[in-house]
């Protein structure tokens, strides 16, 4: 005769282990601040399946939100935290410059108006050129920093991608600076990669690999 005790054990450890196992390939859903959609697309790219990410568009959220700060951590922080007070949803946001060691760490923070508030791609990659020069020290880096609310508290993340500029552009792919910037480990600029090529070096994707990590962790059944 089989053990009754046995019997109902084992139907709770199987109802527990399907449970854990459903909470694990379940992905977390997740609002990001921005209505960028290359960097959704990068994003998207980097986490994979881990995630399920949000965009401000998606999530029905019409809004510009400022960045008034001097440094990247505090406007990541406005951006996730303006989302979290309108939406009370877990959510994260992420700001990047691309640091020009031979410009004193220009653009920086200023990147994405770098030749003034209304100029496009290529008046921002024409100022650094120009402001470069000839200067043989075309050593540059891009820099990420994600803010995470999960669970109504804050969580910075950075990535670092170091490289070069180049002396013009060269590519189509991408956004930004990436016509410019080659990563160390490659001679093609950004704009000369796929979205999975450019992951492999990735600023953003370094940084989104640390949320994942985290993420993974604290959504994880006791
Ligand atoms: P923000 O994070 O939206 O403030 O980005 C600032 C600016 O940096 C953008 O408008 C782009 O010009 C530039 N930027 C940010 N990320 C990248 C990148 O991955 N490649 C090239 N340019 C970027």
């Amino acid at each position: 005769m089989s053990d009754p005790g046995y019997t109902i054990n084992a139907a709770y450890t199987h109802a527990k282990t399907s449970f854990v196992k459903k909470a694990l390939s379940t992905p977390v859903r997740i609002v990001f601040a921005t209505n960028n959609e290359h960097k959704v697309k990068e994003i998207r790219t980097a986490v994979g399946e881990n995630l399920k990410i949000v965009s401000l568009r998606e999530a029905g959220i019409d809004i510009d939100i400022p960045e008034p700060w001097d440094t990247l951590e505090a406007n990541a922080t406005e951006k996730s935290s303006t989302i979290h007070r309108l939406t009370g949803d877990n959510c994260f946001s992420e700001d990047t410059g691309m640091e020009v060691a031979a410009l004193n760490g220009e653009p920086g923070v200023h990147s994405a108006r770098y030749a003034g508030e209304d100029r496009s791609r290529n008046a921002n990659i024409d100022k650094v050129l120009r402001k470069l020069g000839d200067n043989p020290d075309r050593s540059a880096r891009f820099r990420t920093v994600i803010s995470l609310i999960w669970q109504g508290k804050e969580h910075l993340f950075e990535g670092i991608c170091e490289g070069h500029i180049r002396r013009e552009s060269a590519g189509a792919t991408g956004f930004g600076y990436d016509p410019i910037f080659v990563p160390v480990g490659d001679t093609r600029s950004f704009a000369e990669m796929s979205a999975e090529e450019k992951n492999r070096y990735s600023h953003r994707r370094k940084a989104a690999d640390q949320l994942v990590a985290f993420l993974r962790k604290a959504s994880q059944p006791e």
